[in-house]
């Protein structure tokens, strides 16, 4: 939805700063100004300034600054629409009209929302009836109380191929919108669509705003095929771009300074229980970058939890590689890993929140996880080994986009080596003895040499306070070094181009500078959008942050504060786009709809484009690891898959090469 200027400043007009602060931050008035301490840093003398006069508050402490949208924006998390319309309701303003495909296209929406929420109850009430004898006594035996079922709106889906669909075609629901919706299984070879959730407890998904807009079942019967099941992509529901339980988790993570992200559904509800309501949780995937924006939103520092064992590792190897690029001064992620074998749910059930609280306080830089796992991954026995792991590590250290977050991690890195090559002397030569004694230890390939490691190599010399949350440990990880291939690490991550744009990532962001409106209606698509090219990723965040200080800029206004910010080179890269027919919208002199449909087409090509570029660089991980038919044929799939893609994009021609 766009938003007229005007329709801005009345707000501001009618909402003084110091109103819309003072529910957050006590103020006391100081001459013109008003002065509390800031919502941003631990602070004990106030540095945080709210002038209603101009319209502003700044904090000295942080260097946040901004107008009363913004503070909603960073306080609560809300999105840029979602901060007007709050505040609009607060100053008493109804919302602007809008145009008819937009109240058509709404219309659509809110039918979608109301279906699932019908559902919603339905399987709510399932829950309470009859049917639900057997999932009552399951949820009795998991432990969780009543009010969190109630909380959670935990419901059960019966074991019927109709239920939900009869129930809904009741209430005036139409077929085509259960399938839509996603509740129904449906196909060329299925001659009646039929429930898709069947005999499952049913953990309603939500969005921002609290709507359910998808859902995941837990399967009653132990032998179901799946334990998990989801619902699938729809209009509503992009799980990459969804956490389980963010909308009722924003404000408890504003609340308590500190966001944490689990592994499964069940783990959210007993956290929750056990008085950790900051908490979510991805959709049974591994965490996306999309996903990792909502977390940063949430808390500069969220802490991601994983189990102790060897799975609950490579997922946090996973989302180092996703995080990397995204670092910040001051942003960043911490890591929390649990005893082995328990996930968060037995380990409150079992040994209470302390335990929890406990695993939460002893937190791993991601630095330090990195550094662990690239020493783990190898022997460093040899000068040409070692000099490989030196390569390892800064070729992940140039993974970071910041500069200033890249010089630290590299001076980090250096001190944990040298930290890891200094073990004591004495340890090194018996072992080194044992070796001469028994030279044919040598003798295959898989030997291994004297690893030159100190006791606790991954130890945290420097170890202080994370800057929100939590303390990092200074302990070891409390699991054994896993041995995966050098090789493995760098593959992949060495072939990625991080400079230049693909043709689509700078037609989406030519689109957006053309028609700057595109901001305001897709704020979230567009913080979350997936850019390979890191100059990209720079015109994208400076867009946002220009447009958040005044959203009324228009496209020439835009381009120049652009420029003025040193990006001309890069808006040259997003000019020098090749456009098709098929891309006229991205034109100044298109015509809105056809702006917003080419939009929302270029978009969702580009992040199935970015996701299958994501699987193929993990089948070929996997192919290089253990070279089976399996990978190779799933390689061919994928690239398959792209050039379908590829081709989609006007008559073919340029497609997906690079901007020039
Ligand atoms: P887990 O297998 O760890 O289950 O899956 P859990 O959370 O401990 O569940 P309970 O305690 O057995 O009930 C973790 C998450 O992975 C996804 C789900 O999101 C789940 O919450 N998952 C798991 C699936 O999507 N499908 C599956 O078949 C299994
Ligand atoms: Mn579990």
């Amino acid at each position: 939805m766009r938003f007229p200027p005007h329709f801005l400043d009345e707000i501001r007009a009618r909402l003084p700063v110091s109103q819309v602060v003072s529910r957050k931050v006590p103020l006391k008035k100081k001459g013109r100004e008003y002065a509390g301490l800031s919502p941003f840093k631990v602070e004990k003398t106030p540095s945080f300034f709210v002038n209603d006069h101009k319209g502003f508050y700044h904090c000295f402490a942080s260097g946040e600054h901004g107008d009363i949208f913004k503070f909603v924006m960073a306080t609560e998390g809300l999105s840029f629409p979602e901060a007007v319309e709050r505040l609009a309701a607060e100053a008493g303003l109804p919302m602007p009209k809008m145009s008819e495909r937009e109240v058509e296209e709404e219309d659509l929406r809110q039918r979608h929302y109301a279906l699932l929420d019908a559902a919603a109850k339905f399987f709510e009430e399932a829950l309470r009836g009859p049917a639900g004898a057997e999932a009552r006594r399951y949820i009795d035996h998991r432990g969780l109380k009543r009010d969190t079922v109630g909380a959670f709106r935990l419901g059960f889906a019966p074991n019927s191929k109709s239920a939900l669909k009869d129930h809904l075609a009741k209430l005036g629901f139409k077929l085509e919108e259960m399938t839509l919706t996603g509740m129904l299984i449906h196909g060329d070879d299925i001659p009646v669509a039929y429930d898709r959730f069947r005999n499952r407890i049913m953990f309603p998904i939500a969005d921002l705003k609290g709507r359910t807009i998808a859902f995941g079942g837990r399967a009653l019967d132990p032998d179901a095929p799946a334990k998990y099941l989801n619902s699938p992509e729809t209009p509503l529901f992009h799980k990459g771009h969804v956490l389980f339980n963010a909308h009722r988790a924003r404000q408890a993570s504003h609340d308590k300074s500190r966001i944490v992200a689990v592994e499964g559904y069940m783990d959210v509800a007993a956290l929750t229980e056990a008085g950790f309501p900051e908490c979510v949780a991805p959709l049974g995937t591994a965490l996306t970058e999309d996903q990792l924006k909502i977390l940063w939103r949430m808390s500069p520092e969220p802490i991601l939890c994983f189990d102790g064992d060897s799975a609950g590792r490579k997922a946090a190897y996973r989302a180092i590689d996703t995080a990397l690029p995204h670092l910040r001064p001051g942003t960043s992620v911490a890591f929390a890993f649990l005893p082995d074998g328990l996930d968060p749910d037995d380990l409150v059930r079992q040994q209470g929140a302390g335990a929890m609280e406990q695993v939460l306080g002893r937190l791993k830089p991601l630095s330090a996880v990195m550094f662990e796992r690239a020493w783990a991954s190898g022997d460093w026995s040899t000068p040409e080994r070692r000099a490989g792991l030196d390569q390892q590590l800064r070729t992940l250290t140039q993974q970071i986009a910041d500069p200033g977050v890249r010089g630290h991690y590299e001076q980090d890195m250096r001190r944990r080596l040298a930290e890891a090559w200094g073990m004591p002397q004495g340890q090194q030569r018996s072992q080194t003895a044992f070796t001469a004694r028994h030279p044919q230890a040598n003798r295959n390939s898989n030997r291994s040499y004297v690893t030159p490691r100190a006791d606790n190599p991954w130890r945290e010399p420097g170890a202080g306070k994370g800057s929100r949350g939590g303390t990092f440990d200074r302990r070891g990880p409390g699991f054994p070094p896993p041995r995966a291939s050098a090789s493995l690490l760098q593959s992949g991550l060495v072939a990625s181009e991080r400079g230049r744009p693909t043709n689509r990532e700078a037609i989406l962001l030519r689109a957006i500078l053309n028609h700057p409106w595109l901001i305001d209606d897709y704020a979230e698509a567009i913080a979350a959008l997936p850019l390979v090219s890191q100059p990209m990723g720079r015109l994208r965040d400076e867009i946002l942050s220009l447009h958040a200080g005044d959203n009324s800029l228009d496209s020439a206004e835009l381009t120049t504060q652009l420029e003025k910010a040193g990006l001309t080179q890069v808006l040259d890269l997003v000019e020098r786009a090749i456009t098709h027919k098929c891309d006229r919208f991205v034109e100044a002199d298109a015509p809105n709809t056809e702006v917003d449909a080419g939009w929302r087409h270029a978009l969702a090509l580009h992040e199935q484009q970015v996701g299958l570029k994501r699987a193929l660089e993990a089948a070929e991980r996997s192919w290089h690891e253990d070279g089976s038919e399996e990978a190779l044929a799933r390689i061919c799939d994928i690239q398959r898959q792209l050039h379908v893609i590829d081709t989609a994009e006007g008559d073919g021609i340029g497609g997906e090469r690079g901007v020039r």
